[in-house]
């Protein structure tokens, strides 16, 4: 396995995970510089609007035609939400805001002000639009970058494209979805789901059945991202996506596709998002799906809830082992990210 990130010889210090001032840069220069999974193209019909948050930003997505355009969910007014934030998309004409009514078009223009010819200041509509954010569509997914510079979906997606080949353009919809609470630092599960030292110990009778022997991975790296691929028993490969900057992307052979997220909440919770995409003729299949990937998830959130007690410990982390190689490449990204000098990461 190559390491093109110059990946360290050793984990990030336990500091890392339990200091506020790690989280305030985390959310200044980290998440900031990615593209973030918000939903699925098929939650979002033409003619709809969906609001939802992504690290405390009010965001709101909305589709007229085959576009999907992203705003911050906020009246340039006086900032009240444009939509409720709902789990599900609403159908809407026209976003009028609840507070003193503007009404905007679904591509964000401001389309009439109550008692209009009564500002203080001559007022002119196309001043005040809703404020955009970079949205994209790829892999059945609708990205939403929150910063102004974020990097190419393409560069963070880098490995993907380069190693699931068609199974990234099958149609699919969204089959079932689960969100969990987890009593971790988001690095803690970001770190476990990257960590194919465990799954033979952990997951013996859920996870690793599916991946098969340690002996068959295959790993690869690249500058944003790194992939195990194991064989399937009925054909093709198994793909395990680890992504920037908190997500992994699973696709079966048979093209069936898994996004799991750990946005983190504080310091010490994250969120665990699992979405499972598929063919609409998987629909009754669906619900046995998710209890059977949440079952290994639950073998995950004992440890790395467990993991999270023995790091605010005062944990000094131990060597690395080959397996491990998926979380250093993230963590040495992370850690060029986050502008931390070399004498930070030794433990
Ligand atoms: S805050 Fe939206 S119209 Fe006033
Ligand atoms: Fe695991």
């Amino acid at each position: 396995m190559t390491n093109p990130a110059g990946s360290p010889q050793h984990f990030l210090p336990a500091s890392a995970y339990g200091s506020a001032a790690t989280a305030q840069q985390e959310r200044e220069r980290y998440a900031p510089r990615f593209w973030h999974p918000v939903t699925t193209v098929d939650a979002l019909p033409s003619g709809h609007g969906l609001a939802l948050e992504i690290q405390g930003l009010p965001v709101l997505l909305t589709l007229s035609g085959d576009t999907p355009t992203a705003f911050i969910n906020r009246c340039p007014h006086r900032g009240v939400a444009l939509l409720a934030a709902n789990s599900q998309a609403q159908a809407c004409r026209r976003l009028v805001c609840p507070y003193h009514g503007w009404t905007y078009n679904l591509q964000g223009e401001l389309l009439a002000a109550a008692r209009e010819n009564d500002f203080l200041a001559p007022f002119d509509r196309r001043q005040w639009p809703l404020q955009p954010l970079a949205c994209r569509v790829l892999a059945n997914l609708i990205w939403v970058a929150i910063g102004a510079d974020p990097l190419p979906l393409e560069h963070q997606l880098d490995l993907v494209l380069e190693e699931a080949g068609d199974l990234l353009h099958q149609p699919r919809v969204l089959l079932a979805r689960q969100s969990l609470r987890l009593a971790c630092n988001w690095k803690i599960a970001h770190d476990n789901t990257l960590d194919d030292y465990h799954v033979a110990i952990a997951h013996p009778t859920t996870l690793h059945r599916e991946q098969g022997p340690v002996r068959h991975y295959r790993h690869a790296l690249s500058r944003h991202g790194s992939l195990l691929a194991t064989p399937y028993p009925s054909g093709g490969e198994f793909l395990t996506f680890g992504l920037a900057p908190w997500t992994h992307l699973l696709f079966w052979p048979d093209g069936r596709m898994a996004v799991i997220s750990f946005p983190p909440l504080d310091l010490q919770h994250c969120r665990m998002e699992v979405w499972l995409l598929g063919d609409p003729s998987l629909r009754s299949g669906a619900e046995a799906w998710l209890q059977e990937v949440l079952r290994f998830l639950e073998e995950d959130r004992q440890l790395v809830e467990s993991a999270q007690i023995g790091y605010a410990s005062g944990l000094v982390p131990g060597p690395p082992h080959r397996l491990e190689q998926r979380l250093l490449q993230h963590q040495a990204l992370y850690a060029e990210l986050m502008g931390f000098s070399a004498p930070e990461l030794q433990p």
